[in-house]
C-alpha cells in the first residue's frame, strides 16, 4: 500500500488501463449508490440527504470490508427502516455487494470504494449510526499491526462519526488481533457490552442474533473460534 501524507493512496478508477464489467457497472448501472474512491467523499455530511433522500434523524450505519456482501443484504433486507453504507477497496466484491443488497427493488443501501483508514474523510461527525466491522485482514505478520483496521485511532474517529447509543461490531478469526484490538479498545471511550472469544459456544442473543458472513462459514469449518465484541458509545 502506498501512504502519501500518512494517508493510504489508492489508484483512481479513471485512470485503469483497462476497465471491466465491474468498474463500468460502478460508473454506470450502479452510480447513484457505488461511489469510486473520488465521488465518495462528496457525500460527507449528505449521505441522508443526498444518496438516500431520507430525514436526517433515519438510522444510517456502516459497514467495512463487506466481502461479497451477504452481511450488508441481510441487513438492508430485515431492516428497511434503516439505511446502510458499505465500504470495500476490490472491483468485484463491491459490486456483487450493491447488486445484492438492490435485489428486489430495496434502495437502503449504498457502497464506496474507498480505504478504511480515510473513513474521516466519507463522514461527519455525529452522521452514522451502528458500525460493523467483519473478519478485517489481520495482518499477524511482524511489524504489521499497523494495517490494522480495528485500532485505537480508527475506533476514536468512529466514535465521534456515532450517534449516541450506537454500537461497533467486531468479529475475527484471528486470536492474535483480537487481543491486540483489545488492548487498542481499552484507549477508547467505548463502553464493552458483550465480549467472547467464542461466539458460536457463547449462549448468548449475540449467538443467535448472529448473521453468518461468507468467511465466518469458512472458519466455523475449520473449527476455528470466532472472537466477538459489541462496543456501546453511549
Ligand atoms: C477477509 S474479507 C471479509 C469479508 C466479509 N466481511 C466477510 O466476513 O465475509 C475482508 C474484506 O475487507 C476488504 N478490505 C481489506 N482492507 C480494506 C480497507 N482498508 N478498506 C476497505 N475494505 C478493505 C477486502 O477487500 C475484503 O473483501
Amino acid at each position: 500500500m502506498d501512504y502519501k501524507d500518512g494517508r493510504p493512496k489508492i489508484n483512481l478508477t479513471r485512470t485503469l488501463p483497462r476497465p471491466n464489467a465491474y468498474t463500468i457497472a460502478l460508473e454506470t448501472e450502479f452510480r447513484d449508490f457505488a461511489f469510486n474512491e473520488e465521488r465518495a467523499p462528496l457525500n460527507k455530511g449528505k449521505w441522508r440527504s443526498e444518496v438516500f433522500h431520507t430525514p436526517e434523524d433515519s438510522p444510517m450505519d456502516v459497514e467495512i470490508g463487506t466481502g461479497t456482501g451477504m452481511h450488508l443484504a441481510d441487513h438492508a433486507m430485515k431492516n428497511l427502516k434503516r439505511f446502510i453504507v458499505g465500504l470495500e477497496l476490490k472491483y468485484k466484491p463491491l459490486i456483487q455487494t450493491i447488486r445484492r443488497a438492490h435485489l428486489g427493488g430495496l434502495r437502503n443501501s449504498a457502497v464506496c470504494r474507498y480505504h478504511a483508514f480515510n473513513l474521516d474523510l466519507l463522514f461527519e461527525k455525529n452522521e452514522i449510526n451502528n458500525m460493523y466491522i467483519h473478519f478485517p485482514d489481520p495482518w499477524t505478520t511482524p511489524r504489521k499491526p499497523k494495517n490494522r483496521v480495528v485500532n485505537r485511532n480508527i475506533l476514536n474517529w468512529i466514535y465521534e462519526m456515532q450517534r449516541p447509543g450506537s454500537f461497533v461490531e467486531f468479529k475475527t478469526d484471528s486470536r492474535e488481533y483480537f487481543l491486540w484490538a483489545l488492548d487498542e479498545i481499552k484507549e477508547t471511550k467505548y463502553r464493552t457490552e458483550f465480549q467472547t472469544l467464542d461466539l458460536h459456544n457463547s449462549n448468548s442473543i449475540y449467538q443467535n442474533n448472529n448473521f453468518r458472513t461468507t468467511f465466518e462459514n469458512i472458519f466455523i469449518r475449520q473449527k476455528i473460534e470466532i472472537n466477538y465484541i459489541r462496543l456501546i458509545k453511549d
